[in-house]
Parts: structure tokens; C-alpha cells; sequence
């Protein structure tokens, strides 16, 4: 079952409007011609209108960051998965490990805001992993299991495990540290995810879902890291942020 690579620009909360235009043009300048590699920006919320314009029919996905998992209502502050949809979104980052560090999301929330996306008919994509401190403990494919319990707690009543979602691990230890999971560490919580989902949904889907790693990817081991069997993509945090870095890791197949 072939799935198709996807490599996605979390761009967090970086870059003024203007620089967030410029680096959305330059990256579909830098893909054309590249062929069976999806790519996806998610820039802040206020700038997605703009960007989505920018993108034009370069064929770049728009997703959003986080999302309230109502759909309107007296949330001050928030913004619902169909105004993400209004904006020109077709997918959401879920469960970042810096929503769940910094803000206080547990799985449990993120598993009512996956719902109320799948629902929507935005594509989730649900990011999971464990801290140095959990790896070091020898906790790693325990913790991941409880998040992925916890935060797909609903999905195998309500049939919403589609093979569009996408899932991401990020271990924390390797986000903006320079320091990135090796790939065969990453490969091995890969297989372990996609038997969890084989085990809890069926093959079928498990072969289809795509797991990205992120953390620390950079043009010198986005090839390493996408040689593995089980590693789909990739979720890039710093850099997405400089359109030559990101164009050569859309280009990872020519390095
Ligand atoms: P870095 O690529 O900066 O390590 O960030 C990864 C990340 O958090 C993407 O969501």
C-alpha cells in the first residue's frame, strides 16, 4: 500500500504577514515540477486567509494550529474547526506537545477536538511523543499508548478512524533541540503506532494512515528519516520557516 509522503511547515507563532506571503510563494516556486509529495503550511490564524489567497492553485494544504472543539458559542479567544474551513482550511494540527506542555491540553480535550474535525470533514493531524524523561525511564511506547487511547478514545465507536488522518510523532526531547530521534528510533515507535492502530481499528487502515516525524528535521536527515518503512512525512517546526530549507526537504527524494 503505497502512501504518499506528506511534509508539513508548522510555522507556530513566527513571521509577519508579509514575510508569511513571501515564504508561501517562494515554497510553490521551489515545488513545482516535484511529483507524488504533498505539502502543507500552517501558519497563525490570522494569517490563513491570506495565505490561502497567496497559495493560489500551487497545490499547497492549509491547516490550522489548534482548534476549539465546539463549533461556535461564548469562547473568547477561540477559533472553531468551521472557521478554520471558512479561512481556506483542509487540515488541523491536533495535540502539539506544546498545546499539552504550555497550555494545558490532555488528551482528553484533544480527543473532543479530533472528533468534532473528523466530524467537520477537516483532516486531523494528531501529534503524540513522549519527554526525555519518559524516554530515559523506559516509559516511551507506554506513554504513547496512552495518548493514543486517550486521544482517539472515540473513534472506534463512532467508525472515525479514516485513513485520511494523519497521526505525528514528535518526541518532545526533540523539538527545537537540534537533537532528532535517529531513524531507526523513530522507525520503532513508527511500527509500534501503526500496530496499535492495526490492533485497535484493522489492516486495512493501519496501512493506509500516514505517520510524520517531527523534530529537528532538516535537509541533512529528511532522507535518513523517510528511508524508514514506517515514516510518511514529516512535521517541521524551525525549518519551515526559511523556504530554502523547506523546498530541499519537499525535494528529499533528490538528495
Ligand atoms: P522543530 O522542527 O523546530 O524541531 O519543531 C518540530 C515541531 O514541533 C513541528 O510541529
Amino acid at each position: 500500500m503505497e502512501r504518499r509522503p506528506l511534509i508539513a511547515g508548522n510555522w507556530k507563532m513566527n513571521l509577519s504577514l508579509d514575510d508569511s506571503v513571501n515564504l508561501v510563494k517562494e515554497i510553490g516556486a521551489g515545488m513545482s515540477g516535484v511529483k507524488g509529495v504533498e505539502v502543507l503550511v500552517a501558519p497563525p490564524f490570522t494569517a490563513l486567509s491570506t495565505i490561502r489567497q497567496a497559495i493560489g492553485d500551487s497545490g499547497i494544504f492549509l491547516a490550522g494550529q489548534n482548534m476549539n472543539s465546539e463549533i461556535s458559542g461564548a469562547y473568547t479567544g477561540e477559533v472553531s474547526g468551521r472557521m478554520l474551513q471558512g479561512a481556506g482550511c483542509t487540515h488541523v494540527i491536533l495535540g502539539h506537545s506544546e498545546r499539552r506542555a504550555l497550555f494545558n491540553e490532555t488528551s482528553e480535550v484533544i480527543d473532543l477536538k479530533v472528533k468534532t474535525a473528523v466530524l467537520l470533514g477537516l483532516i486531523p493531524i494528531i501529534c503524540i511523543g513522549e519527554t526525555l524523561e519518559e524516554r530515559e525511564a523506559g516509559r516511551t511506547f507506554d506513554v504513547i499508548k496512552e495518548q493514543l487511547n486517550l486521544s482517539l478514545h472515540n473513534f472506534k465507536a463512532d467508525e472515525l478512524m479514516l485513513p485520511s488522518n494523519i497521526l505525528a510523532y514528535e518526541p518532545v526531547w526533540a523539538i527545537g533541540t537540534g537533537k532528532t530521534a535517529t531513524p531507526d528510533q523513530a522507525q520503532e515507535v513508527h511500527l509500534f503506532i501503526r500496530k496499535w492502530i492495526e490492533g485497535t481499528f484493522d489492516t486495512k487502515t493501519a496501512n493506509q494512515v500516514r505517520i510524520l516525524y517531527g523534530g529537528s528535521v532538516k535537509p541533512e536527515n529528511v532522507a535518513d528519516l523517510m528511508s524508514q518503512a514506517d515514516i510518511d512525512g514529516a512535521l517541521v517546526g524551525g525549518a519551515s520557516l526559511k523556504a530554502d530549507l523547506f523546498v530541499k526537504l519537499i525535494r528529499f527524494k533528490e538528495s
